[in-house]
Formats: C-alpha cells, sequence, structure tokens
C-alpha cells in the first residue's frame, strides 16, 4: 500500500451512492474556458468514476445530470449538455458487453429529444442484464415532479378501481416512484462547496448520510471519492432508533 493512501479493504463501502456534480462552470471560469468545457471534462470524470466506484464494490451510482431547472441555462449550454449525453448513452452502447454496467435513466423522459429517448430505452434493453454496477442518470430530473408523476399514475389506477386508497403506504407508493426497485442511497456527496439539495431524489435520501466537499466536480477522483467513503465510515448510521 502506498504511503498515506487509505486501505480500502477495511473499509465499510457504501451500496448506492448519490452525486450532485456541482462546479464545472467555475472550473471553466477559473481557467477562462467557456463553461461548457467545465461540462465536457466533467462528462470525463464522470466515466472515470464509474470504474472507480464499481472497483471499490459500490453497487449503485446515481447521478444529477440535467434537472428540471436546466432548462433556463442559455440555449448553447442547454445543448452542449444534450450532446454530450448523447455521445455518452452512443458510447455506452457501443461498449456495454465489455463494461457491463447497467444503466437507469430517471426524471420525464417526455420532454427529451427523440434521439436521446430512442438511444436511453436501447441501452436500458440491453444493459438491464449486466450487474457489476448499476449507474443511473437523472435527466430532467427533479424530486418534486417526480412525486407528483407518481401520485397522478396512482390516482389513475384509483380511478380505474386497479389500487385501493387503504393498500397505499410507503412500499406502495415507492413503486410509482422512477427509482422503483432501486435501494435508497447510503451516501450522497455534492461537490463544489454548496450544501443545498436542489430538489434531487428528497423521498430516497430521507436517511442518507451527506458529504460535502469543496472540490470541483471536473476535479473529483477516486481519492475524493475513497475520502467520502472513509467520512461517512466515521459516522454512526441511525435509523431513529438506539445505536
Ligand atoms: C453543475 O455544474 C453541473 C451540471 C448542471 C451538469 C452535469 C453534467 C455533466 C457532468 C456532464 C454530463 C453527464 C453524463 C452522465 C455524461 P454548474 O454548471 O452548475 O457549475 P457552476 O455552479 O460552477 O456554474
Amino acid at each position: 500500500m502506498a504511503k498515506n493512501s487509505v486501505d480500502t479493504e477495511n473499509l465499510n463501502i457504501p451500496n448506492h451512492v448519490a452525486i450532485i456534480m456541482d462546479g464545472n462552470g467555475r472550473w471553466a471560469k477559473k481557467r477562462l474556458l467557456p463553461r461548457t468545457a467545465g461540462h465536457k471534462k466533467g462528462a470525463a470524470v464522470v466515466e472515470q468514476i464509474i470504474e472507480d466506484a464499481a472497483d471499490l464494490g459500490i453497487k449503485y451510482l446515481t447521478v444529477y445530470a440535467f434537472s428540471t431547472e436546466n432548462w433556463k441555462r442559455p440555449k448553447e449550454e442547454v445543448d452542449t449538455l444534450m450532446d454530450l449525453l448523447g455521445n455518452y448513452l452512443t458510447n455506452c452502447i457501443e461498449k456495454s458487453e465489455k463494461n457491463r454496467v447497467r444503466i437507469r435513466v430517471i426524471g420525464d423522459k417526455s420532454a427529451l429529444r427523440k434521439d436521446l429517448v430512442d438511444k436511453i430505452e436501447e441501452l436500458e434493453r440491453i444493459s438491464e442484464q449486466y450487474d457489476r454496477i448499476t449507474f443511473t442518470i437523472a435527466l430532467n430530473y427533479g424530486s418534486r415532479d417526480e412525486m407528483v408523476r407518481a401520485m397522478k399514475k396512482m390516482a389513475k389506477e384509483i380511478e380505474n378501481g386497479d389500487v385501493k386508497s387503504e393498500d397505499i403506504d410507503e412500499k406502495k407508493f415507492e413503486e410509482y416512484l422512477d427509482t422503483k426497485g432501486m435501494p435508497d442511497p447510503d451516501l450522497l456527496i455534492r461537490t463544489s462547496g454548496e450544501e443545498r439539495l436542489s430538489n434531487y431524489l428528497l423521498w430516497q435520501l430521507a436517511y442518507t448520510e451527506f458529504y460535502f466537499t469543496d472540490v470541483l466536480w471536473p476535479d473529483f477522483n477516486k481519492e475524493e471519492l475513497i475520502n467520502a467513503i472513509v467520512k461517512y465510515n466515521g459516522r454512526e448510521r441511525r435509523y431513529g432508533g438506539i445505536k
């Protein structure tokens, strides 16, 4: 083991890590580059972090790639983000057999470009068989929007007589969320020094440990991920009961 490195074998590895990848714009600004250059570097970091997470034994990684609010950004920036996502998805389709990563997309797909929706559907279908790690991309995602869509679906089934209101409990409600079947995150990481949830996985983060770092997303790497896990290991997890 190299000096100063962490012996990850003795770490309790979180099963599910959720990330708010923040700071791409500031990273670019510091280098006098356009904001889109920060997103490009950020996308390359995502690819590396999936591999690092899988190597560490993390089974679910969920990233906030585009929020329902992000449409308000300049058109050029939105287009770049959609192109980056499109390229990423194409790359995943080509490499799916080699990478063995299951890909899921959460969020409202109805407002996305048709070519993106087609790629997402193809990728979700072909990668369903893989379980090295499940990588979930939150795309046109907002937690309140997810819950409202869930409630609408549920209300329709009640109207149709398929579901009875007395049968609704937390477990039942989760079946209508985009994250259906996924365990809740154990650890949430937000980069760039911001300490907000920004409408991300509000239901799913109810018992999650939070880790905030000043590192900007394009500078994030395996060492930073391990730092977050070490901090997570130092906390005692409680679910309202006695330790
Ligand atoms: C926040 O930084 C970042 C985003 C809104 C986009 C995140 C997207 C990527 C990293 C690339 C695509 C993702 C995949 C899955 C390939 P910011 O622009 O708000 O930065 P700032 O706060 O410094 O302005």
